[in-house]
C-alpha cells in the first residue's frame, strides 16, 4: 500500500440512479416513490431547448415540495458549453431549502469545470448561511473527460461520484455506433481458420471496458463512487443485466435507470446476494481463526484465502450494512 491510504467514498447506497426529465412533472413524484437509491432530476439532454426555463422552475418546485424520503436527490444541470448552466446552479441554490444533495455536471472535461461550479455553489452557500454542504457528481462522457479523469476525480472535496455516459462518450470519441451502451456487433475478434471447423467463431469484446476501468481507478484513488450510466434499450432486461454484471465485476457500485423497469434489475445486481454475504462471513470467520493462530493465510473450501480475501469480504459486508441502514 502506498503511504497515502485510499480514502473511503461517501457512505450511502448508490445501486440505482433513476433519471427523469424535469419537463415531465408527472414523473417526478413517481421517481420519489420508486425503489431507486438516487434520483436525478434532469435539466440537460432529456429536456428540449424551449422547455429549459420551465423545467428549471419545475425542478426547484419538485425539490422543495415532494417528499423524497431517504433518497439522495441530485439535479443534472446543463453542460458548461451551454447558456443555461449558470441559471441552473444559481436558481436552484438560491431557491431550494436544503433538500438537494448533489448537482451533477455533465460532460465534465477537466478539473476547472468542477472548480467553476464549486465556486458558485460555495459563494451562495456562504451568502445564505446554509449548513448543508452540497455534493457534486460528474459524467465522464467526452474524450477530454476520459483524458483528464483523474484530475476531475481530485478536483473538489465536494466530489462524490462519477458516471460513465456511453452515448455521448461514443459520439465524442467518434465511435461508429448509435446504441446507448451494451454490446456492439462490430466489436469482435475472429477466430483463426481451423481445420475441420465449418465456421470461424466470433469473440465479442466490451468497448466500454477501458473507460469503465479508468473511472473506477480514478474514483477509488480519490474516494468517489464509480457508477455505470444508462442502458438505452429498456425492453432488454437480459442485456441490461449483462452490462450491469460486467460493471459490478469491475468495481462500479450502481447503474442508472432511465425507465422504472430497470430499477429492480439494478438493485438486484448491485445488492450482494445472500450466498455472497454468507461466503464473506465465512471468510472473515476463517481469517479471524487464522489470525488467532498467528497465520496470515487459511484454507476455506479447499481454496487459499488470505488477508486480501478478508478485505474483499469486508467490502461485501460493508455494502450490505449500508443498504440495510438506508431502507425506509
Ligand atoms: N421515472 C419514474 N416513472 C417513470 C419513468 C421515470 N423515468 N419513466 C416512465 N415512468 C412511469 C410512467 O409514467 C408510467 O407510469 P404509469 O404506469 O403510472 O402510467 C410507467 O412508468 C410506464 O411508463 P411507459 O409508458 O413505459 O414509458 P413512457 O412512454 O411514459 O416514458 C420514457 C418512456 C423513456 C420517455 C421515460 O421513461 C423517460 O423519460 N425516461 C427518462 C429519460 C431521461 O431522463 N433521460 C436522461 C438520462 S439518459
Ligand atoms: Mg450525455
Amino acid at each position: 500500500m502506498s503511504f497515502n491510504v485510499q480514502p473511503a467514498p461517501v457512505a450511502r447506497p448508490n445501486r440505482c440512479q433513476l433519471f427523469g426529465p424535469a419537463s415531465n412533472t408527472v414523473l417526478l413524484p413517481k421517481m420519489a416513490a420508486s425503489a431507486a437509491d438516487v434520483v436525478n432530476i434532469d435539466l440537460e439532454d432529456s429536456v428540449a431547448p424551449d422547455d429549459k426555463e420551465q423545467a428549471r422552475k419545475n425542478a426547484i418546485q419538485a425539490i422543495n415540495d415532494i417528499d423524497w424520503g431517504k433518497k439522495t436527490v441530485s439535479l443534472r444541470i446543463n453542460g458548461l458549453d451551454t447558456p443555461y448552466w449558470v441559471r441552473d446552479v444559481v436558481d436552484v441554490m438560491e431557491q431550494t431549502n436544503g433538500r438537494l444533495d448533489m448537482i451533477m455536471i455533465p460532460k465534465a472535461g477537466n478539473a476547472s469545470d468542477v472548480y467553476t461550479v464549486d465556486a458558485i455553489v460555495t459563494a451562495i452557500e456562504a451568502q445564505r448561511s446554509l449548513k448543508k454542504r452540497l455534493g457534486l457528481e460528474v459524467i465522464i462522457e467526452t474524450a477530454a473527460g476520459l483524458a483528464h479523469v483523474e484530475e476531475i476525480a481530485a478536483s473538489s472535496p465536494r466530489m462524490q461520484a462519477m458516471s460513465i455516459g456511453p452515448a455521448d462518450y461514443a459520439a465524442f470519441m467518434g465511435m461508429q455506433t448509435t446504441a446507448i451502451g451494451g454490446m456492439q456487433e462490430n466489436y469482435y475478434m475472429l477466430d483463426d481458420v481451423r481445420e475441420g471447423a465449418s465456421e470461424r467463431a466470433r469473440h465479442f469484446a466490451d468497448p466500454w471496458h477501458y473507460p469503465t476501468v479508468a473511472i473506477v481507478a480514478a474514483c477509488r484513488t480519490h474516494g468517489l463512487l464509480p457508477v455505470d450510466g444508462p442502458f438505452g434499450d429498456f425492453s432488454d432486461p437480459d442485456g441490461f443485466r449483462a452490462q450491469a454484471l460486467r460493471s459490478a465485476t469491475l468495481g462500479m457500485v450502481g447503474k442508472w435507470a432511465i425507465h422504472p423497469k430497470q430499477i429492480a434489475l439494478s438493485n438486484e445486481v448491485f445488492t450482494p446476494s445472500e450466498a455472497a454475504v454468507e461466503k464473506a462471513r465465512r471468510i472473515i470467520a476463517a481469517m479471524e481463526e487464522a489470525d488467532e493462530q498467528g497465520k496470515g493465510a487459511a484454507v476455506l473450501d479447499g481454496k487459499l484465502i488470505d488477508i486480501a480475501s478478508g478485505r474483499q469480504a469486508q467490502v461485501i459486508l460493508e455494502m450490505m450494512a449500508l443498504i440495510e441502514s438506508s431502507q425506509d
